[in-house]
């Protein structure tokens, strides 16, 4: 067999404040039911005041070595992947590193936005199939909340605040990573972005006026990509493995919208008791919705040894990725 990763614990943590739908049609013209109906979100988690990344992160990190069992000084690298880290340099995972007292592990993040978890578990499973990496943490972290302009009712009612975490170690069994895949399109990077605060709009009174530092979504022609790109590469994830739809024991999508994962359910012919769904509860935590909705699965026990469980994200680069993993 050869060398491959494994998930061998997992945690995840969302902030206390819950902001539902009512609250924000206060703010906003908008409904209850144009969120429900349009994304399936009732209500999201907003981070506390000095709350950031780092912190969000610190909580899942700390369920996911609990439950692997594993000290956080036996850990010898730390990936985060974040589009909202606690600020432009050091990375989020340097200062996580800090704060777990991982005093053995090297520590960067990147950047994937929607995608991110599963672009850090594909390069967890290259360092761990290399050899470079013995016990991994791997955490997707958002606190979009920070980036959002409350008065632009297309992009606040979708984002919420979140954090999940993965502990990962080699095996040379028939279980963990089998394969991932990853894309981009950098020509539609206008589909999905955040303008302001990077070198091309430093910040300033003007970018600040201009609510720069907000999401800005094209959610519409987004909308579209997804649909027409998650179905493909679901397909050619399960034909690079040799596996059917139906031997599939659950999916495991990113939680941007619950038509666009109805519609990859449809097309893949499973029935939603396999897909895993917790975008009502947390809206769209961006790089750490994939890993929470994990968490919460193996903490519900629907996750059985030998499950075959297909995970797959869109989001902003674009970029779009998918993992199969027998658990
Ligand atoms: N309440 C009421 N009306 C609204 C709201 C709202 N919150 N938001 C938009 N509308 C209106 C629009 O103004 C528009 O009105 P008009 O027809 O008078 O112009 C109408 O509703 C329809 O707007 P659309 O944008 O076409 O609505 P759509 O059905 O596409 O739903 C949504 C919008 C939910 C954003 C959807 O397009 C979507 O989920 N897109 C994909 C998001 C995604 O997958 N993102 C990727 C990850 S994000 C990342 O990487 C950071």
């Amino acid at each position: 067999m050869s060398l491959r990763g494994r998930i061998i614990g997992t945690g995840s943590y969302v902030p206390k404040n819950i902001l539902t739908n009512f609250d924000i049609g206060k703010m906003v013209d908008t409904s209850d039911e144009w969120i429900t109906e349009r994304t399936g979100i009732k209500e999201r988690r907003i981070a506390g005041e000095g709350e950031a990344a780092s912190d969000l992160s610190l909580q899942a990190s700390k369920r996911a070595l609990s439950e692997a069992g594993i000290k956080p000084n036996e850990i010898d690298m730390i990936i985060v992947a974040t589009m909202s880290g606690d600020m432009p340099m050091p990375s989020t995972a340097a200062i996580l590193q800090g704060k777990l007292g991982a005093k053995n592990a090297a520590a960067f993040d990147i950047n994937g936005a929607c995608s991110g978890f599963l672009y850090g578990l594909s390069v967890a499973d290259s360092f761990i199939k290399s050899g470079m990496s013995k016990k991994l943490l791997l955490v997707g972290v958002d606190v979009n909340s920070r980036f959002i302009n409350w008065q632009d009712r297309s992009t606040c009612v979708l984002f919420g605040d979140g954090a999940g975490a993965v502990v990962m170690k080699p095996t040379r069994t028939k279980r963990g990573i089998l394969s991932t895949h990853l894309h981009s399109d950098g020509d539609l990077w206008d589909l999905i972005c955040l303008p302001g605060g990077g070198s091309r709009h430093p910040a300033s009174s003007e970018s600040i006026k201009n609510n720069l530092h907000c999401i800005k979504m094209k959610g519409n022609e987004t909308f579209k990509a997804a649909v027409r790109t998650l179905e493909k590469l679901a397909l050619n994830t399960l034909k690079a493995n040799n596996i059917k739809p139906s031997q599939l024991a659950m999916l495991i999508p990113h939680q941007a919208n619950l038509r666009i994962i109805k519609a990859m359910a449809k097309r893949l012919g499973l029935p939603m008791s396999k897909v895993v769904v917790n975008l009502d509860r947390y809206g769209n935590t961006s790089g750490a919705s994939i890993p929470i909705a994990l968490d919460e699965a193996v903490r519900e026990g629907r996750v059985r040894s030998g499950d075959y469980i297909l995970f797959e994200a869109f989001g902003s680069g674009l970029t779009w990725a998918s993992a199969l993993v027998r658990w």
